[in-house]
């Protein structure tokens, strides 16, 4: 009996203790950037303060203009080797955006242009066919891909840091606007990011990874020499 009790006072003390540990993890966060803590904090872009986001313009300084942004109703220039062109509404280019966690990229492409493969890490990603006919797909961490082909005012989705791509594979020039859940989502573009960096990575990591020749790499990188 006495053996009984002291297990069961055993199992008592590391539930308890388990239940401290739970109630000094911090709260799960579910949005992609940390909540502001004001109405508003149009970015000080050129602040030399370096901190995570950007400082406030001071309030008396902030006028209407700060809360629009007409950058997105330009048509990009599709001429380039992906027949693509992502034009960017994040912090930099709006500041208005800081510390609101949202942002938006407007992506011409081109008949058979692609948007080629890339990841955001710091966002999911939602977006709206506005113009042509896109294959758009992502790729799961299991190696699962989904995809769709999408018509005008279809939308989609893409979880967040994904590989994704968007095709257009129309006849006409392909028009999309996408959403964020991030004021800065970044984007690594896959084969910039592996055959265009500064420095380069090293030649036998690449041969290495992918199973060929140096001459394979080499071709693939003067494709991306800037
Ligand atoms: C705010 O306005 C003042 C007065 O016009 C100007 O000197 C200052 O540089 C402005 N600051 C910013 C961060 O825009
Ligand atoms: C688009 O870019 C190409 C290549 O850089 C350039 O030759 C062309 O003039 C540009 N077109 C427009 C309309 O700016």
């Amino acid at each position: 009996m006495a053996a009984i009790l002291k297990t069961q006072s055993g199992l008592y003390a590391q539930f308890t203790v388990c239940l401290i540990g739970l109630l000094l993890l911090p709260l799960p966060s579910h949005s992609s950037d940390p909540d502001p803590l004001q109405d508003f904090c149009i970015g000080d872009t050129k602040s030399e303060l370096s901190v995570n986001g950007f400082p406030c313009k001071p309030a008396a300084n902030v006028t209407s203009d700060d809360f629009f942004y007409d950058g997105l109703s330009k048509e990009g220039n599709t001429s380039n080797p992906f027949g693509s062109i992502v034009t960017q509404a994040n912090v930099w280019a709006f500041p208005g955006l800081n510390t609101l966690g949202i942002s938006m990229n407007r992506v011409d492409i081109a008949p058979g242009g692609l948007n080629p493969p890339h990841s955001h890490p710091r966002a999911a990603e939602t977006g709206v066919v506005i113009n042509g006919k896109l294959l758009v797909g992502f790729i799961t961490t299991g190696n699962v891909f989904y995809s769709k082909i999408l018509n005008p005012g279809q939308m989609f989705l893409i979880p967040k840091g994904l590989v994704h791509f968007q095709k257009n594979v129309g006849e006409e020039k392909a028009l999309l606007f996408t959403a964020f859940n991030s004021h800065f989502p970044g984007s690594v573009v896959l084969p910039m990011n592996l055959f265009a960096s500064k420095p380069s990575v090293p030649d036998d990591v690449l041969t290495k990874t992918f199973q060929v020749e140096k001459t394979v790499i080499d071709e693939i990188k003067s494709k991306f020499a800037a």
